[in-house]
């Protein structure tokens, strides 16, 4: 298991890449998999208008591609601006359950210029998974992907002029 500044240099590395968007995503959401077991499901939904729309993911398929923000412990944390850890998710009225396994939950936002582009979610398989290292390593990953995501938000939008 590689330390949490490792795996911060494994997201820069994998960021740095020249594959789209979507697959370096997609390879940090493995990386973090490989690299800490207890994530059993990891992915990335982006705020669209009011609602949250499912990105990159691996783990089980989630029924919930999209999420009105407020809603679910996704919606949660966009609409508080703040990490939100879930010790006990059955205990939670807000949960959106995605698999029957899933027994905890942290979803940490990605904030860029006072702006929410969109989250990481984590579930596990184990009750009360995530310590305050696992919400330090992902705060400071979501704080790293913002500016790249952002600058990609802006290609996007003013290639469509
Ligand atoms: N559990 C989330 C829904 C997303 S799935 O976990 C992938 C929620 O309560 O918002």
């Amino acid at each position: 298991m590689k330390s949490s500044p490792e795996v911060l240099k494994e997201v820069d590395a994998l960021m740095a890449q020249s594959h789209q968007e979507a697959d370096r995503l997609k390879a940090i959401c493995a990386m973090l998999q490989r690299e800490r077991p207890h994530y059993n499901w990891v992915g990335f939904y982006f705020v669209e208008g009011e609602e949250l729309v499912l990105g990159p993911f691996v783990g089980a398929p989630s029924p919930h591609v999209r999420i009105p923000i407020g809603k679910g412990i996704c919606g949660a944390a966009v609409a508080e601006r703040q990490t939100v850890v879930v010790p006990d998710v059955n205990a939670d009225p807000r949960y959106l359950a995605c698999s029957i396994q899933t027994k905890s939950e942290i979803v940490v936002p990605i904030e860029h210029e006072g702006r929410i582009l969109g989250e990481i979610d984590i579930d596990s398989h184990t009750p009360d998974a995530f310590t305050s290292d696992d919400r330090t390593l992902l705060e400071e990953i979501a704080r790293r992907l913002a500016p790249v995501l952002a600058e990609q938000r802006k290609t996007k939008i003013e290639s469509r002029k």
